[in-house]
């Protein structure tokens, strides 16, 4: 929303990463000669310690608390939070619109504090409440308020996973703190042919239980006024995990007010499709948005064969090619399509694999679809039907010879 980003907020907003020593940094190059001068190997090698145990953890939270206080010593913030000044641009500068006319406020997962002192100096009026369960964040966060002069905010060290929260707050604000399990898949659909989910409770709960999402909401949810709102920011953007996501949220009365807005940024060089940015409320559901579990829209272009006969490429890239949801339709629009070979399969994570290549009139394409809702329809010409049959052999995994034959 235009309205929702103005000049001036992000200019303070820039202004505020700046004096917490961020700096956007435009290449890989420039961000690790940097890294190099502030980190010794030492350093160094510590983290990567720290990053590997946090991403080996499954359920336990000790790694991941290890690893965000070791993050939050000062010498370390500039180098260590440029990386996601992009993404401390894109999500604080959308929910100060949000915190308008609320009394008190409360930054769930606040970390080291960059974002919450940002909302508690928008906010001069509303007393603004940070918790975290890194206790080395806390502390660095009270001692920034302190520097900033921030008497409507104060910080608290607490584990939502552990401890029921007290209050009661208008504005509930949770970033990159509630769906942190970046390894979990989500729900799978229930077919390769279909996106959706069927209403499968025990999934559900199973989903909540062991990225431990349920916990976290039913706590701010029970410290959620009857007129407030939850704006929320996860990595939710795959449909396996916005959908248990969304369901989580509506099973606990909360709703869209708005619609969820898919945000993008990069980290340094590398571009991050992220969220979606949920502003939810306790509504009555006669006057909501109903939660959306379609895919989301892809900019992958319509399967034209007219154009496909005039197309010119290269040798090595097929005439068609749609790696989005809307592959879907493209497959199912292919004209005189006669399957050769195809498999059906479920994989050893428990998705369901279909691979399948064929003719189309005078072209030959290959499809591919799972029930993480990956798609992926490629088409060529006839004389180069050994690139499909090359994929096909690829992704079922079976060895082949350099003229295609597969090896018994
Ligand atoms: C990736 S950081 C995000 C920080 C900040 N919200 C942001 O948007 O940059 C995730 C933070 O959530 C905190 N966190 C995760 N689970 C938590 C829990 N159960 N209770 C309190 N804090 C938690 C972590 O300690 C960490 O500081």
């Amino acid at each position: 929303m235009p309205g929702d980003r103005n000049e001036e907020m992000l200019r303070a907003l820039r202004e505020h990463l700046a004096w917490w020593g961020l700096r956007h940094i435009e290449s890989d190059a420039a961000y690790f000669s940097w890294q190099r001068e502030v980190f010794s190997p030492e350093d160094l090698a510590a983290l990567h310690r720290s990053i590997e145990a946090k991403r080996a953890a499954t359920g336990g939270s000790s790694a991941e608390i290890a690893f965000y206080d070791l993050t939050a010593q000062s010498r370390f913030i500039p180098a260590l939070y440029s990386q996601r000044y992009e993404y401390n641009l894109e999500v604080g500068s959308r929910i100060p619109a949000h915190l308008k006319g609320a009394q008190t406020i409360l930054d769930a997962g606040c970390g080291i504090g960059l974002l919450t002192t940002f909302y508690a100096q928008r906010c001069p009026g509303a007393t603004v409440v940070g918790i975290d369960r890194s206790l080395a964040s806390i502390t660095l966060a009270r001692q920034r308020a302190q520097a900033l002069g921030l008497n409507n905010l104060r910080f608290e060290c607490l584990d939502m996973d552990q401890y029921e929260l007290s209050g009661c707050y208008d504005l509930i604000v949770a970033t990159h703190a509630l769906l942190q399990a970046e390894q979990d898949p989500g729900l799978p659909s229930s077919d390769w042919q279909d996106f959706t989910r069927a209403l499968d409770a025990g999934a559900q709960s199973d989903f909540e239980q062991r990225t431990g999402v349920g916990r976290r909401l039913d706590r701010l949810r029970g410290v959620l006024a009857a007129t407030g709102r939850m704006i929320l920011f996860e990595k939710t953007r795959q449909l396996a995990r916005r959908i248990p996501f969304q369901r989580a949220l509506a099973a606990r009365g909360l709703m869209p007010l708005r619609s969820p807005e898919p945000i993008r940024y990069r980290s340094i060089e590398e571009v991050t499709d992220d969220g979606p940015l949920y502003v939810t409320g306790l509504v009555s559901s006669s006057d909501l948005l109903a939660w959306d579990e379609a895919p989301e829209p892809d900019d992958a272009p319509p399967l034209d064969v007219e154009q496909l006969r005039s197309v010119r490429v290269d040798r090595d890239q097929p005439l068609y090619e749609n790696h989005g949801a809307s592959a879907q339709q493209a497959w199912g629009n292919l004209p005189a399509k006669q399957v050769v070979e195809q498999v059906t399969r479920k994989e050893t994570d428990g998705r369901q694999l279909h691979v399948e290549w064929g003719g189309a009139g005078e072209f030959v394409y290959l499809y591919c679809a799972n029930t993480f809702d990956q798609r992926q329809l490629v088409v060529v010409e006839q004389a180069r039907a050994a690139m499909v049959h090359t994929y096909y052999r690829e992704i079922v995994g079976e060895p082949f010879t350099s003229e295609g034959r597969i090896v018994r």
